[in-house]
C-alpha cells in the first residue's frame, strides 16, 4: 500500500472534552501526518451535504443536529494505507463495541457522540476532502 489521504472530524463532543490534542496524538504517535487543520462550526447545509449519503436513515437529523452543535476540527491525515489505518485507530461505529486503546472506545460517549468521523474509503475521502478543503490548504502531506 502506498502514500494515501484521508478525512478525519473530530466531533463536538470530543472538543468540548478537550480531548483534541490526546487524538491527534495519537494519530501522529502510530504513523499518521497531519497534512490540514480547520477548526471550525460546520453549517447545517453543508452538514447535510457531507452526510448525504445517510438522509434517509431515522437517526440523520440527530446527526446533523449533533455535528453543528459546535466546534470540531477537520484533517487531512496523510500516511501508508490511511484509509484504513484510521478507520483501525477509530474503532467501531459504537463506542461500547469498540476494541480496547481505539479512539472511540477511549473518547466515544454513544453511537451519535462517537468522538471522530474516518473517510471509508479513498473514493469517499477524496470527496470529503474537497468537501472542506482547497488544495492549498493541505500542507504538510
Ligand atoms: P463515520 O462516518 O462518522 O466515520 O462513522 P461510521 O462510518 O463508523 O458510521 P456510519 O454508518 O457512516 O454512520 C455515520 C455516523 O452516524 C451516527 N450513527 N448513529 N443512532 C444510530 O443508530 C447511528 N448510527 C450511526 C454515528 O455518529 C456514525 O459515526
Ligand atoms: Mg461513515
Amino acid at each position: 500500500m502506498g502514500k494515501e489521504q484521508t478525512f478525519s472530524i473530530i466531533k463536538p463532543n470530543a472538543v468540548k472534552k478537550n480531548k483534541m490534542g490526546a487524538i491527534m496524538d495519537h494519530f501522529e504517535k502510530n504513523g499518521l501526518k497531519i497534512a490540514a487543520a480547520k477548526l471550525t462550526v460546520i453549517s447545517k447545509l453543508k452538514c447535510e451535504e457531507f452526510y448525504a449519503e445517510h438522509k434517509a436513515r431515522p437517526f440523520f437529523g440527530e446527526l446533523v443536529s449533533f455535528m453543528t452543535s459546535g466546534p470540531v476540527l477537520l484533517m487531512v491525515l496523510s500516511g501508508d494505507n490511511a484509509v484504513t489505518k484510521n478507520r483501525d485507530l477509530m474503532g467501531a461505529t459504537d463506542p461500547a463495541k469498540a476494541n480496547p486503546g481505539t479512539i472511540r472506545k477511549l473518547y466515544g460517549d454513544s453511537m451519535g457522540e462517537n468522538a471522530v468521523h474516518g473517510s471509508d474509503s479513498p473514493t469517499s475521502a477524496a470527496r470529503e476532502i474537497s468537501l472542506f478543503f482547497e488544495k492549498s490548504e493541505i500542507c504538510n502531506g
